[in-house]
């Protein structure tokens, strides 16, 4: 099983759209059955749901789903393989709050990309085509690292 855990500030709009994209195209490649994914906020917005210009970007692409938002905690760190933060300053929240906990699992989405950059928040652009295409590129190029480094997990799928 890969633990995977999106994590951006407010948890309405990027980690959120990592998580409904990621689960999405896990299940088009048949893998599903190997992850757990979810998202994360350093300041969430408790209780809210996908913020609805996300959610109508997600839907316009077939992508269907919810998340509560729900704040980042040390457990959170501690039971997952990988955390994919949105930007630097996600990053130095995520070491923060990690107290030593984070080792190797921390990485910027768009570290898996030729791309390396951070994800712009699109609360505060607007751009949620932008937001929606790099989440959606670093997804992609994430699982290509996957099937690399973890061919083993993924064979979880055909004994299930
Ligand atoms: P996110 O965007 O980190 O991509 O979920 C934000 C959403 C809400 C707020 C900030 C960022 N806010 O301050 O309410």
């Amino acid at each position: 099983m890969i633990r995977v855990c999106f994590v951006c500030l407010g948890n309405i709009c990027r980690s959120p759209m990592g998580e409904l994209i990621l689960k999405k195209l896990v299940k088009d490649r048949g893998t599903e059955l190997s992850f757990e994914i979810t998202s994360r906020g350093t300041e969430a917005e408790e209780g809210c749901s996908v913020y609805h210009k996300a959610k109508r970007k997600l839907e316009e692409q077939g992508i269907e789903g919810n998340h509560i938002a729900k704040q980042l905690t040390r457990a959170d760190i501690l039971n997952n393989d990988y955390i994919l933060v949105m930007d630097s300053s996600n990053l130095f929240d995520v070491l923060r709050v990690s107290s030593g906990a984070a080792g190797d699992k921390v990485y910027k989405l768009c570290a898996f990309t030729n791309r390396p950059r951070d994800i712009a928040d699109p609360w505060y652009t607007g751009d949620f085509d932008k937001a929606y295409n790099d989440i959606y590129d670093g997804c992609e190029r994430f699982l290509d690292f996957i099937s690399l480094e973890r061919a083993e997990a993924l064979d979880y799928d055909k004994r299930h």
